[in-house]
């Protein structure tokens, strides 16, 4: 009887060393790969799960690394530590190195998006796309061959106002190895323009249409098999601007979700390969906000300051997952859904489908570090992680820790009589 590391460093080694770092908060999922009953105790934290009985049930471990030293984990079920279920945590000093990464960046920064256009008259807007297959950073030492437009994922953001005309040239770089197109969803005719724009390697081709509608619309590649071109990462979005532009705003973003099928599972090092069986049968290894594990987490947080005002323009490549986007400890204020005219006032999760995309707008009214997510929350370990940073003070009138007292004080809050009794039911 054994204990067998599942994903990164430890992926099938025999009771694998934890390696932790002082201060980090640590959570070990416990799978039972058979019939029998086991658990996971860390005597020395005080840490023990719930025993596991079925094969495939789940438990977890957690506790803060906060004492520097190798101790042992263990099953506690009587025998099963003497028959070999047990190995060492280490918890080293110090935070971690940061992890060198073993590809090029490929997460496209979400501020990286052109200004607002205002007032102006229609007029016709060249917009110049390049293809481009490379291999990118997945993850902390994993990498991918991603297909791209313009070598980031999500591709560039595109800008116009309704009833400009927009020239499209599409370059397929000389290293592709297959021929790309684009399809854009503001665009109106058959294809969307994809017939007018198979393209292949070192070639360019062009076609124009018209934003006839205003809306956030999604772009992407539609060379068959057309579900892989979107999976490795061959989407974006265009912005049709409403005459006049849209209300201004403090700062907008730009993020794009969507997932990726590999061979190896989730979490694996080293390169990672497209596996088109699970694509086709929909079973993906990740999900990701702007093409990489945690990257609006970790390199490219987005960041505000108290009192501003937000947009977020939010898409779905997919190619197959809707998303159910929610930001963590705040609620949007309006809510455009593409083409809509009419906002919506106020909402907390937004679906957004593969193919579609959703205006977002919010005032943060505390600081902080707020989460973003899809709350289809076990997305998020599985890679779809993301942060919105509001620089400035914790507005405690609207929350804050303990009884009601101290704010009360203040006179921000009328004194609330009690409202729940145990047993009662509301
Ligand atoms: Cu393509
Ligand atoms: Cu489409």
């Amino acid at each position: 009887m054994v204990f067998i590391g599942v994903g990164g460093s430890i992926e099938e080694k025999i009771n694998p060393e934890l390696i932790l770092h002082q201060g980090e908060r640590v959570q070990i999922n416990l799978i039972n790969g058979e019939g029998a009953e086991h658990d996971l105790v860390i005597e020395f934290y005080g840490a023990r799960s719930n025993r596991v009985i079925g094969k495939g049930a789940g438990a977890t471990v957690s506790f803060l690394a906060d004492k520097v030293g190798t101790f042992s984990y263990f099953c506690s079920v009587a025998g099963h530590r003497e028959a070999g279920m047990q190995g060492k945590v280490t918890v080293e000093p110090g935070p971690r190195a940061a992890v060198r990464q073993i590809a090029p960046e490929i997460s496209r920064d979400p501020a990286d998006l052109p200004p607002p256009i205002h007032a102006r008259a229609p007029q016709i807007v060249r917009v110049d796309l390049t293809t481009v297959e490379l291999e990118g950073s997945l993850d902390d030492k994993t990498s991918y061959q991603f297909w791209t437009f313009g070598g980031k994922v999500p591709g560039p953001f595109v800008r116009a106002r309704v009833g400009d005309t927009l020239e499209v040239h599409l370059r397929n770089d000389s290293t592709s190895i297959l021929a790309h197109s684009v399809d854009f969803h503001g665009a109106i005719g058959p294809g969307g323009g994809s017939q007018f724009t198979q393209t292949n390697p070192g070639e360019e081709t062009a076609f124009s249409f018209k934003a006839e509608n205003p809306g956030l619309f999604v772009y992407h590649c539609a060379t068959p098999s057309i579900a892989q071109h979107v999976a490795n990462g061959m989407y974006g979005l265009l912005l049709v601007e409403p005459e006049g532009g849209l209300p201004e705003v403090d700062r907008e973003f730009y993020i794009m979700q969507g997932e990726l099928y590999t061979t190896k599972p989730f979490g694996s090092q080293g390169r990672q390969e497209m596996d088109y069986d699970k694509l086709i049968s929909e079973r993906p290894e990740y999900f990701l906000f702007n093409g990489a594990v945690g990257a609006l987490a970790k390199e490219h947080p987005l960041r505000a300051h108290l009192d501003e005002t937000i947009r977020i323009f939010f898409g779905v490549g997919g190619p197959n997952f809707s998303s159910a986007f929610h930001v963590i400890g705040q609620t949007f204020d309006r809510v455009k859904l593409d083409g809509a005219t009419e906002p919506l006032i106020g909402a907390q999760t937004v679906s957004v489908p593969p193919g579609d995309a959703a205006i977002l707008e919010l005032k943060m009214k505390s600081g902080g570090r707020y989460g973003l997510v899809d709350h289809a929350l076990s997305r998020i370990e599985r890679g779809l992680e993301g942060a919105l940073i509001v620089d400035g003070v914790r507005n405690d009138a609207l929350m804050h820790e303990g009884v009601a007292g101290p704010v009360r004080a203040r006179g921000n809050l009328q004194p609330q009589p009690p409202q729940f009794n145990r047993g009662q039911r509301h």
